[in-house]
């Protein structure tokens, strides 16, 4: 196996180690409890609890009225127990009053519905009503205990987009119009780029302008990609107004917000500027038996947001959630591996929602590292157990992993892509991206994701599996890493528009036609259930959902379709430039997409040999000592032949050579430089 990485850095925090712990809702419980909790914290290893994130009516029972005296209480006693704080700035749930003397500050649906008080995340993310109190409650918490020696990080707010990702109301519109103003600064410039020649769409002013609210029809398409942005910036708005009180009173501690893995209504890139550290919540459902791989390239994408600094799990289940249909639990070890696969993946820390279960509310099914069966429970036996494994592996922290190969994330083209009146609804950026990272997570490549843009050096290849929105930089940008003599392999249905969604003149794809060295004369997309077959130097491939009529203008054709209405035709295509080459896909190949990247990466991406569902990533420490991580997802116990030596710190073992590892079992081998075998 291989994989370069960068230099150690600096704790998430400043509590030594991994982080372990979890959300704690002690407003739930009677002092009484309490006492019980921080005894038993201590005893699990926990070093660090998530407190107050639906705190606000609690803290703040009036508009003028607080009450701090329990928190005091509550960080001192933790404290005391040498459990540090993760204090939430509890901005998530807004109290009833707040809401009763403001109901304007509830959200608004596109059908104009208003959603009502009685469950969380009740705000208008434009509602200056709503940012003041949220400031203010944030600024109170800050001012109070910016010096207790309890606080080691600032949570921001809980989960920003959970439920309410848009509301329609006339704040809302408002603050919509006043965006566009800044992006377009008059109006001439926003009817070009929404296209409102077309359907006599046409404003005269920005007042005319409304948020793309339930009509008669499809919308206009650059209206819907601008309520996108600017849904994503005005929750953005929210959390940099808490953040900036945070770093105006206690620059000293740091802070995050939890985001919710590959969201699509956020665009991360532009979050993770605004974070301390990167930081995930992460439900992979037990019924799922590929729910390791969708993880793993969450997993990568939080490291890749803030260029491969390690990250912070903030919340999974210890066994099952509440919120399915059917809520699975986590069978033994299940937990353990999982828990274990981020930080194979970057994590220095591994935390839960929640510390004890609930008696009541909403999520009292949800489990908890503390169950309702208390400390004779399973839950618990495995929750001391990891805590102590953590311990054992405390030294990995601050460790790095980088990627061999670099694959394309692009919000503002995920958006574009997923517009309504396209050739094929079917074209999903998830659905087109999953095969792509599997068939590399199978190989035992470990990727980054990367923006347009970003730094691609030291890549052996760049993946694009869908890039619908492309502007002339980025075709650019592209071109620049073949041109040194890169490797590129971009997806069907790209350079199809640019940043206002206006498709680009001449055919797909755009901007990257020189650089492909093809153009699609019209997309020919595949109806459900049907499929077609394409003839590749790997054997015979089947493309479904997507296909196109390319013909090729300087690119070698590697593939051809069989049959259909475009047998003979391209299918995919080379375009060699000096030592670089720009490949395309110009279909959906789904898993098959596998043979095809196993002949473009060839020789030049490297990975350890691997059995099925095990999985390796390797982390380096700023000294040179290598930390394996090997993840055995699969049923059976398998035998690893290893390229290097060193000792387990799971179980303390030496390790040469060869490696057994059970079902659900993981080793996590540190290897020094002079430990490596011939
Ligand atoms: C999210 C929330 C938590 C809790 C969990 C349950 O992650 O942040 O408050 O609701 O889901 O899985």
């Amino acid at each position: 196996m291989t994989g370069s990485a960068s230099g150690a850095s600096a704790g998430l925090t400043r509590v030594p180690g991994l982080l372990y712990g979890g959300d704690y809702n002690a407003e739930q419980w009677g002092e009484h409890v309490w006492d019980e909790d921080a005894r038993l914290m201590r005893q699990a290893g926990v070093t660090m609890a998530t407190v107050g994130v639906f705190a606000w009516a609690r803290l703040q029972p009036a508009s003028d009225s607080w009450d701090f005296g329990w928190l005091d209480r509550l960080l001192d006693l933790l404290h005391g127990h040498g459990v540090a704080v993760d204090l939430a700035t509890a901005t998530a749930s807004p109290p009833a009053w707040l809401v009763r003397a403001h109901p304007e500050m509830l959200p608004v649906t596109a059908d104009g519905v208003r959603l009502e008080f009685g469950s969380r995340q009740h705000y208008c993310p434009s509602s200056a009503v709503y940012r003041a109190a949220a400031v203010r409650l944030t600024r109170a918490l800050a001012e109070r205990y910016r010096d207790h020696p309890a606080l080691a990080l600032w949570h921001i707010h809980n989960e920003y987009g959970d439920h309410v990702t848009e509301c329609f109301c006339a704040d809302s519109a408002a603050d919509f119009r006043r965006w566009l103003s800044e992006r377009y600064h008059d109006v001439e410039t926003l009817n070009h780029a929404w296209g409102t020649a077309f359907w006599s769409q046409r404003y005269a002013g920005f007042e005319e302008v409304e948020p793309p609210r339930a009509a008669p029809g499809p919308g206009n398409p650059t209206q819907l990609l601008d309520w996108r942005r600017f849904c994503s910036d005005a929750l953005l708005a929210c959390h940099r107004a808490e953040k900036a009180v945070l770093d105006e009173i206690c620059p000293q501690v740091p802070a995050t917000t939890n985001f919710m893995s590959m969201f699509k209504a956020l665009d991360y890139w532009e979050w993770a500027r605004h974070e301390d550290f990167v930081s995930d919540d992460a439900y992979p459902d037990p019924a799922d038996p590929r729910a390791h791989v969708t993880a793993a390239m969450n997993y990568d994408l939080m490291r890749s947001l803030k260029d491969g600094r390690p990250w912070l799990l903030m919340e999974q289940a210890p066994s099952a959630v509440s919120w399915r249909t059917v809520n699975l639990p986590k069978r033994p070890g299940l937990q353990r591996l999982w828990s274990l696969q981020a930080l194979a993946r970057g994590a220095d820390g591994i935390m839960y929602f929640q510390w004890r279960a609930s008696a009541a509310g909403a999520e009292k099914f949800h489990s908890a590292m503390l169950p309702h069966r208390g400390t004779a429970s399973r839950g618990w036996q495995e929750t001391v157990r990891f805590g102590a494994e953590l311990r054992r592996l405390a030294e990995v922290a601050g460790s790095r992993l980088r990627g061999q190969v670099a694959v394309v994330l692009d919000w503002d083209s995920w958006w574009a892509l997923e517009l309504d009146e396209h050739p094929s609804a079917r074209m999903r950026w998830l659905d087109l991206l999953r095969p792509w990272y599997a068939a590399l997570f199978e190989r035992g490549v470990t990727i980054d994701f990367v923006r347009p843009g970003a730094s691609l050096d030291g890549y052996r290849a760049v993946l694009a599996p869908n890039l619908y929105l492309l502007t002339e930089e980025g075709a650019h940008w592209l071109a620049r890493y073949v041109h040194g003599g890169g490797t590129l392999v971009c997806g069907p249905f790209s350079g199809i528009s640019d940043r206002d969604d206006h498709v680009h003149a001449g055919g797909p794809p755009g901007p990257l036609r020189p650089l492909l060295g093809v153009v699609v004369d019209e997309p020919w997309p595949i109806a459900d259930g049907a499929w077609t077959t394409v003839r590749s130097p790997s054997g015979e491939l089947r493309a479904t959902l997507w296909s196109e009529w390319l013909e090729t203008e300087g690119a070698e054709t590697l593939a051809r379709y069989v049959c259909g209405d475009l047998a003979g035709r391209p299918a995919v295509t080379r375009n060699v430039h000096g030592a670089g080459a720009a490949w395309y896909v110009g279909c959906h190949l789904g898993t098959d997409i596998a043979a095809l990247l196993d002949l473009a990466l060839g020789p030049t991406v490297t990975a350890l040999p691997l059995p099925p569902g095990v999985e390796a990533t390797r982390r380096r420490a700023g000294d040179g000592t290598d930390y394996l991580f090997l993840l055995n997802h699969g049923p059976d116990s398998v035998q690893l032949t290893l390229d290097a030596a060193g000792t387990d710190l799971l179980t303390g073992a030496a390790v040469a050579g060869r490696l057994t590892l059970g079902a659900l079992d993981a080793a996590v081998v540190r290897t020094h430089p002079t430990e490596v075998l011939p």
